[in-house]
């Protein structure tokens, strides 16, 4: 008979204070309510809601979904969305967690039922506005063919997937990024600067393969397994590029981390950055650590 770890029983394992667990597991237990709004919160040919129901878009319904849970759960002190414009504080919280949360990653892919995702970074000092070399937790729920959590909690990083009977079973213990040759690059090529030009040049004449979903976290989770570098780079206009440092960056950077890969802007760890502004936006190149270094050789140059 084959033994399976569920979530709980990991974190049990785990030197995770209860209330870290049980905030977690709240977390991860949420995939199934915002899965299910997928259904409710489509848009649909001919009908304004196939309920009868206001719709939302599902970015907005899983963002009030959340922080509705985080406040009642009163284990988060405050919280910071990718959706809200300010920190949310919670004053009757009994801990110093704070939460950061992009409660749907690639919510332009909702539309063609493409994979899309939850980021969560988790502190434990009462702040939100620090390095994200600090975070205690990370972890990201993945809604594809199968939903899936990708956790780690400073002991390296392992994936979940959510059975049948609603629990989450570990699928894959210590995940290692593997020097893989899959690479991605958002913005428009015609906007690039000639640096990241030339890094992409570098990449495909070395045999590097285009992968790109239009979901970060998805492809983050692509190169977490196979390797490679996914970028979102400085483009013209915008020279801390797209992707925020609170909601994506860090977290998933804090992951591939540990995992054994590199988040860099070009020229430093991203996990060092300290955010100047909540929606604080920096170019990510993401992967691999072997590559991310050659390509930070490449901006030294
Ligand atoms: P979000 O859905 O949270 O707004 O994030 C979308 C992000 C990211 O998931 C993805 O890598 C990128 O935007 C895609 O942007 P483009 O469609 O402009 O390539
Ligand atoms: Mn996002
Ligand atoms: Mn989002």
């Amino acid at each position: 008979m084959i033994i399976m770890t569920t979530l709980k029983e990991y974190l049990d394992s785990t030197g995770c204070e209860e209330p870290l667990k049980d905030l977690i597991e709240l977390i991860a237990k949420q995939a199934d309510p915002i899965r299910k709004a997928f259904i409710t919160n489509q848009s649909y040919v001919d009908t304004e809601n196939i309920y009868g129901e206001t719709q939302i878009a599902l970015d907005k319904w899983s963002d009030a979904h959340l922080l509705k849970v985080l406040e009642r759960s009163n284990l988060v002190k405050a919280a910071a969305s990718e959706e809200q414009p300010d920190i949310v504080k919670f004053p009757n919280a009994k801990t110093d967690y704070t939460v950061t949360l992009d409660p749907l990653d690639g919510s332009s892919l909702v539309q063609v039922n493409l994979a899309v995702g939850t980021i969560i970074g988790i502190y434990d000092n009462g702040k939100i506005m620090q390095e994200g070399e600090n975070l205690r937790a990370a972890m990201y729920l993945l809604y594809g063919p199968m939903t899936i959590l990708t956790l780690t909690v400073k002991e390296g990083v392992h994936i979940f997937a959510l059975n049948d009977e609603k629990e989450y079973v570990l699928m894959e213990k210590n995940v290692r990024i593997p020097e893989g040759k899959l690479y991605a690059s958002g913005a428009l090529k015609k906007d690039w600067t000639a640096k990241h030009r030339e890094v992409i040049d570098h990449l495909e004449k070395e045999g590097y393969k285009l992968r790109y979903s239009g979901s970060f976290v998805a492809d983050v989770h692509q190169y977490l397994k196979y390797g490679g570098v996914f970028s979102y780079p400085a483009f013209k206009g915008h020279k801390n590029g797209k992707l925020r440092l609170l909601f994506e960056a860090n977290p998933l950077g804090f992951i591939v981390t540990e995992a054994g890969g590199r988040i860099s802007d070009g020229r430093r760890d991203i996990l060092t950055i300290m955010p100047e502004k909540i929606d604080h936006r920096v170019p990510i190149y993401i992967g691999s650590k072997g590559i991310i270094r050659r390509i930070e050789e490449m901006f030294k140059d």
